[in-house]
């Protein structure tokens, strides 16, 4: 069934588990994803962001609609969340497009600005019922320097700042800077697990790791096992699926039916989730 986020993160959080939260890009990764947590057993979270929106042409409701309808038919739960919205006209479509919860990322902006923008998303969220997660991002760069993308490598989020950003915009959930960095295709990254006990500790709502492809099994695992509840992965499905198109093409140069490698394709991401659902349940 199509279950909310919100539920589920706290579902995860009593049960000291962490909940996956896969990227949708096309028909497929859903299908993938919903195939792989139905073989895990495992709830999980379709997440679609502003940039896979932008891809099907702005058409979120398609997109949405789709992604939904397979959750819908599944036996495990799982929830719909907007991921990555930096457009507020995006965020407001958000509700009636059947997601319950969003990602509104103004880590780009100067710290006193991404709290305002993000406090006004979270008003406009709990009186929908909408669950929101925030990201507070530009950690460390000194004033009159671009700003610092939140997961580059090196980049960290200070505790006292979180707690007060927390404090201060209402957010349901926070995504924190430790270590990880997006769209990685080896799993190379080394976690700070003392900042995330130390965030954990300061900040009274769930935290959410966002570049988890990059990160081994282990140190995923413990992260957990400090304090981080939501794990985001899109790269990862995406070098199974791109693997496996590109071995069935070279292996079948005259196929034109895109079923024939969009199948196996779905079937190794399908296996790639199941693996991440593996590890974040311990
Ligand atoms: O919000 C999405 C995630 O942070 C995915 O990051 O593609 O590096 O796994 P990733
Ligand atoms: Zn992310």
């Amino acid at each position: 069934p199509l279950v909310s986020t919100g539920q589920l993160v706290r579902e995860a959080r009593r049960a000291g588990h962490g909940l996956a939260a896969f990227n949708v890009i096309t028909l497929e990764h859903a299908e993938a994803i919903a195939a792989g947590a139905e073989r895990a057993g495992a709830p999980a979270v379709l997440q679609i962001s502003e940039n896979a929106v932008r891809f099907h042409g702005g058409r979120l409701s398609a997109v949405a609609a789709a992604t939904a309808a397979v959750a819908r038919s599944c036996e495990v739960p799982l929830a719909l969340h907007l991921d990555h919205v930096v457009t507020v006209d995006l965020l407001r479509q958000a509700h009636a497009e059947g997601f319950s919860s969003v990602m509104f990322d103004a880590s780009k902006l100067p710290y006193g600005e991404n709290v305002k923008a993000t406090a006004e998303a979270v008003r406009w969220g709990h009186e929908r019922g909408v669950w929101v997660e925030a990201e507070l991002g530009k950690v460390g760069g000194k004033e009159g320097e671009p700003p610092l993308d939140a997961h580059a490598p090196g980049v960290r989020t200070d505790p006292a700042e979180a707690a007060a950003y927390v404090a201060d915009t209402g957010v349901d959930a926070l995504a924190v800077a430790v270590g990880s960095s997006h769209a990685m295709t080896e799993r190379t990254a080394s976690l700070d697990h003392a900042l995330i006990t130390r965030l954990r500790t300061a900040v009274p709502v769930p935290l959410v790791l966002h570049g988890s492809s990059g990160v081994p099994d282990e140190e995923i695992r413990a992260a957990i096992t400090a304090g981080m509840v939501k794990i985001n992965v899109g790269t990862a499905l995406n070098t199974a699926f791109t693997t496996a198109v590109r071995a069935f093409l070279t292996d079948h140069p005259s196929t034109v039916d895109p079923r024939k490698y969009l199948a196996p394709a779905r079937e190794a991401m399908a296996g790639t989730v199941a693996d991440f659902l593996a590890v974040v349940r311990g």
